[in-house]
């Protein structure tokens, strides 16, 4: 990100990935944006706000199922784990696991360096003596660990849900690719989103202080700015839907009147009511979440909620490949 800002500095240079994204994402119908690309430095700073809003339960939720089940997590998995972390660590969840677990090593998987650099420097300098290795990994796709965990077996932990922004498709690739990632007799600490009341999970991504909104709009602003974009942000506006069918809620960019506007120099026109997907966050049952990880290769062990049943962290271990029954 930092790169990227560098050398939009010196000259518009944008990332050709980001372009071709966003050209293919307006041309598509249904338009839709993947949502990688809300991290720019706002978009982060806004995230980090949205996990403080009051009505977005997932973080604390977990935060507090985590602070309650972390000894036990430790008792099952036994001494002497790596623990492997899919995306740069939390800075408050992070430690409630470290700190129960006592790893032989903290190795955190990051597509973007700059914030696995952050987050490894901070942890390291708050468990002094523990081995950081971080590793700037694409985690969707199978990773070579450091040479120095080979051996030693490993605790994946992936909090946050974010296993809920992946269509069921790529969640399963993603667990199978963190089994062969993590290799034989790993286990995972994964953190799911339950199912609610749609009021409750309608409000959690469109907050009344307007963050999530913003969140949302920023990607145009974004696109504006390093795409050369002429797009009329105040014509669009954000929106939660659950969709009840896919159980999941959906993020989209409205636009609010008939628009028309150029990305680099290409000509696009939405009509009033239009919108661009630009997230999903699936939500899941008890039993949703368990065939959910076996179907991936993971056998569910333990799992643990809040007294609401808001939100769940499952235990699971590496499944053996075997056949039915
Ligand atoms: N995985 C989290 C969730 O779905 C975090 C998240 C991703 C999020 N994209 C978001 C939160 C957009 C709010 C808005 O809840």
């Amino acid at each position: 990100m930092l790169k990227q800002e560098i050398e939009d500095g010196q000259a518009s240079l944008a990332d050709p990935a980001f372009r071709q994204d966003v050209l293919r994402g307006f041309d598509a119908h249904p338009r839709a944006i993947p949502a990688r690309w809300f991290y720019d430095r706002a978009g982060s700073e806004l995230f980090e706000q949205i996990t403080d809003l009051p009505e977005y339960y997932p973080t604390r939720t977990e935060t507090a199922i985590l602070r309650d089940c972390a000894s036990d997590i430790a008792t099952r998995a036994g001494a002497g784990r790596a623990v492997v972390e899919f995306g740069s660590g939390s800075s408050t969840k992070t430690p409630i696991l470290l700190q129960a677990v006592a790893p032989s090593a903290y190795v955190p998987i990051d597509i973007s360096g700059d914030f696995l650099r952050e987050s490894s420097a901070g942890l390291a300098s708050a468990f002094p003596g523990l081995t950081v290795l971080p590793v700037e990994a694409d985690f969707m796709h199978p990773i070579a660990l450091p040479m120095q965990v080979a051996q030693t077996p490993k605790l994946g932990f992936f909090p946050g849900s974010t296993i809920g922004n992946m269509i069921p498709h790529s969640s399963v690739d993603l667990l199978r690719a963190m089994k062969e990632s993590l290799g034989e007799g790993a286990m995972l600490v994964i953190g799911m989103d339950r199912i609610k009341d749609p009021a409750t999970l309608e409000a959690a991504y469109d907050d009344a202080q307007g963050v999530t909104a913003a969140f949302n709009l920023n990607l145009l602003t974004r696109i504006n700015r390093e795409l050369a974009g002429t797009i009329p942000v105040e014509q669009f506006r954000h929106r939660a839907i659950w969709n009840d069918d896919r159980a999941r809620i959906e993020m989209h960019l409205e636009a609010t009147q008939d628009v028309s506007f150029t990305i680099e120099g290409r000509p696009f026109t939405m009509a009033a009511g239009e919108t661009i997907h630009t997230e999903n966050s699936h939500k899941y049952g008890a039993r949703d979440a368990r065939i959910l990880l076996r179907a991936g290769g993971w056998t569910p062990i333990a799992e643990w909620t809040d007294a609401e049943g808001k939100f769940a962290v499952i235990l699971a271990e590496a499944q053996a490949a075997r056949l039915a029954p």
